[in-house]
């Protein structure tokens, strides 16, 4: 068995080693990943180093706001999971610190690179391609055809049957937004956001919400990060899950020390351990399918083959920026959301 120190990157030794647990004994951690893999990790971090972990999941968007309106009194030390966008949007408002973690060299050039744009302010934890999943009892129940592009969402026979999050609370549902901008230009990508508004019976908060809905039959297609379908089938719920005709965007999942954090100590040992092929092995329990940024953490058999997926090349530096997140948000509130169904 790996002992906790092997587990730890350098900086937790070192703290462990100098200050003690009596004064590094707090931590409060932010997670937008899956509520389970949240759990899970703050227990192991705790267990693994002593550390008292006050864990909170709320969706990136959320999350983001949060840390924007605690930022004179912060309360957060760690934010961790989540879509990238928001995380590197905080960067951009100086509400996340600067850390190069001596666990850097362990990880694919892609999870670097968030860091790198962002003036290692933000890092990546996994990656994972947007898509759909449909619960395929209900479609042959209503006799719907087999949807398999984006545009198949827009017809009028799946009116009622699509759920996807609110891009202002869900980092999933922004990556959706990003996504079309940059699949259909920014008038088709618009369009094709009214288009389906009028097919939408709800827009949850979190962004996984609609495909668990569809694996309990309450719902027919949830618009989702594709690992967060393949979780519902492994799980035994009628769900398919789809890569889209057109092409699709894709999330690195990150991870932000919050700024002027009270637990700095502890926020820099949470996220060298974070960083281990050790802890990223961890989501291998709670059937979370992303594709971990640590070169020696393992990739679930049953996680979407993202080199078999026509994937775009997401400009994470545009739709990350503030400006342009927030102006596409305010876009999608004034002139879609408004729109009757
Ligand atoms: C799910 C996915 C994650 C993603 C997260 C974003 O948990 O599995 O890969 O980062 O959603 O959550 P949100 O609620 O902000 O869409």
């Amino acid at each position: 068995m790996t002992s906790f120190k092997a587990m730890l990157g350098a900086s937790a030794i070192a703290l462990m080693a100098t200050t003690g647990a009596a004064q590094a004994d707090k931590l409060t951690f932010y997670c937008s990943a899956q509520e389970d893999w949240c759990q899970l990790m703050a227990n192991s971090f705790q267990d693994a180093t002593g550390i008292d972990v006050a864990m909170t999941r709320k969706s990136s968007g959320e999350t983001f706001a949060q840390i924007k309106a605690e930022s004179s009194n912060p309360k957060g030390d760690i934010w961790w999971g989540g879509t990238g966008d928001p995380h590197l949007q905080a960067a951009e408002e100086g509400l996340t610190a600067e850390y190069m973690s001596p666990m850097r060299d362990q990880l694919h050039p892609w999870a670097i690179s968030q860091a790198e744009s962002a003036g290692n302010k933000t890092i990546g934890i996994y990656s994972g391609a947007l898509g759909y999943g449909y619960n395929t009892d209900l479609l042959a129940a209503n006799n719907l055809p087999e949807p398999a592009c984006w545009e198949d969402l827009l017809k009028p026979e799946y009116k009622g049957h699509v759920q996807m999050a609110n891009p202002n609370s869900s980092g999933t549902a922004y990556t959706t937004l990003a996504s079309m901008v940059q699949i259909f230009g920014e008038d088709g990508g618009f369009d094709f956001m009214k288009g389906l508004h009028a097919n939408i019976n709800q827009y949850t908060k979190s962004g996984s919400a609609p495909i668990k809905a569809a694996g309990r039959g309450e719902n027919t297609i949830g618009i989702v990060f594709m690992h967060d379908a393949v979780a519902q089938a492994v799980s035994g719920f009628p769900v398919k899950v789809v890569a889209p005709c057109e092409g699709t965007g894709y999330e690195i999942g990150s991870m932000s020390i919050i700024d002027g954090a009270r637990n700095m100590d502890s926020a820099k040992a949470f996220y060298d351990w974070a960083l281990s092929a050790e802890a990223q092995n961890l989501a291998l329990q709670v059937n979370a399918f992303q594709v971990p940024s640590n070169v020696g953490a393992e990739t679930s058999q049953s996680a979407p083959d993202m080199s078999t997926i026509k994937l775009i090349d997401y400009d994470f530096k545009t739709y990350g920026s503030s400006d342009e997140r927030k102006r596409l948000l305010k876009k999608w509130d004034d002139e879609v959301s408004i729109l009757p169904q």
